[in-house]
């Protein structure tokens, strides 16, 4: 694998969920693998889970790890060609990649969209300067449009956890105070319709997501309809997508939060969310708490997502 930033880069998802599973029942069986291989994870925004289950794949495969927040010691960068840079960016990230690859065999980016102009995030500038100029491995942390390592993990563990060959899969939209990027549903819609389980997508009228991500999708817009008969509720905020709204939100409407009532109309189905997740907006108290809820292990799943990810890449460095 030379790089990861979408659902094509894993190739047959059988193949690689039981990958996964043999990782995880000897996460340490590989550990040759990285030794004296250098990755550099590089973060743009924020991180929890991404950082730490990164770092503890590679560590896992033997690897060397090291972590550049951007916004935090390291010079600001200017991402765009052909700016005068005469404010606040003391370096052009055209000099910075080749530096930074310099220093390591294997690049992670974490580059969320900015949420101001579609085209600069749908085009994913920045992972794609890092593919273009580095000359190593690019994998994706979450980048503008998608978060692939998130999605495998979610794959995985319903993989785990699903108790028919063809589950019924919804994701839905549920409050949240600020503009949050399209990455994380577009991505597990792109899972999931490759995965081909029965997928349905609810939300209010305005937030549609692309069409490409929604693919085999059924959109329905009655959140309770889409509920009933569901195995797995995967909730989510994202901003709107369409133009003229493309990155406000439209609504914070508390009817959408995922709570008791609307869980019982579905067939005793497992509650999903990536994390970090607001409480009382997206889901209850009560849900996110229940036994059916998975979110705890989703995050498990990220190392091993992660794992199987370095893994191919170190495999064919070699
Ligand atoms: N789910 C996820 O990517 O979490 P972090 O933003 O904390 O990395």
């Amino acid at each position: 694998m030379k790089k990861f930033t979408c659902v094509e880069d894993i190739g047959d998802l059988r193949v690689a969920v039981a990958e996964a599973m043999e990782i995880k029942r000897n996460r340490y069986a590989f550990t040759e693998l990285g030794k004296n291989r250098t990755l550099l994870m590089i973060f743009f925004n924020s991180s929890l889970r991404t950082r730490l289950s990164t770092q503890k794949a590679a560590m896992n495969l033997g690897m060397n790890v090291m972590v550049l927040d951007v916004n935090q010691g390291a010079w600001k960068l200017e991402t765009e060609r052909g700016v005068v840079m005469d404010g606040d960016k003391a370096e052009h990230l055209l000099e910075a990649i080749p530096v930074m690859a310099s220093y390591c065999d294997v690049i992670g980016v974490r580059s969320f969209a900015r949420l101001m102009d579609k085209t600069e995030d749908y085009e994913e500038r920045i992972i794609e300067q890092f593919i273009l100029y580095s000359g190593r491995p690019v994998f994706s942390m979450e980048a503008a449009t998608r978060h692939p390592l998130q999605s495998f993990a979610d794959l995985i563990t319903l993989e785990e956890y699903k108790k028919k060959e063809r589950p019924k899969v919804v994701l839905t939209w549920a409050p949240h105070p600020k503009a949050l990027p399209q990455a994380v549903p577009n991505s597990f819609a792109e899972w999931m319709n490759a995965a081909d389980y029965e997928f349905v997508i609810t939300h209010p009228k305005g937030y549609e997501l692309a069409p490409e991500f929604v693919g085999n999708a059924k959109v329905e817009y009655d959140q309770r309809k889409a509920f009933e008969g569901a195995d797995f509720i995967y909730a989510k905020n994202w901003s709107a997508y369409a133009d003229p709204d493309y990155g406000k939100v439209l609504s914070t409407d508390l009817d959408w939060t995922i709570d008791t009532e609307k869980m019982a109309l579905t067939n005793n189905a497992y509650f999903m969310h990536c994390l970090p997740v607001r409480r009382n907006m997206i889901v209850t108290d009560e849900v996110i708490e229940s036994p059916q809820s998975l979110v705890i292990r989703e995050a498990e799943n990220r190392e091993i997502s992660a794992q199987v990810v370095l893994k191919r890449i170190l495999e064919n460095l070699k």
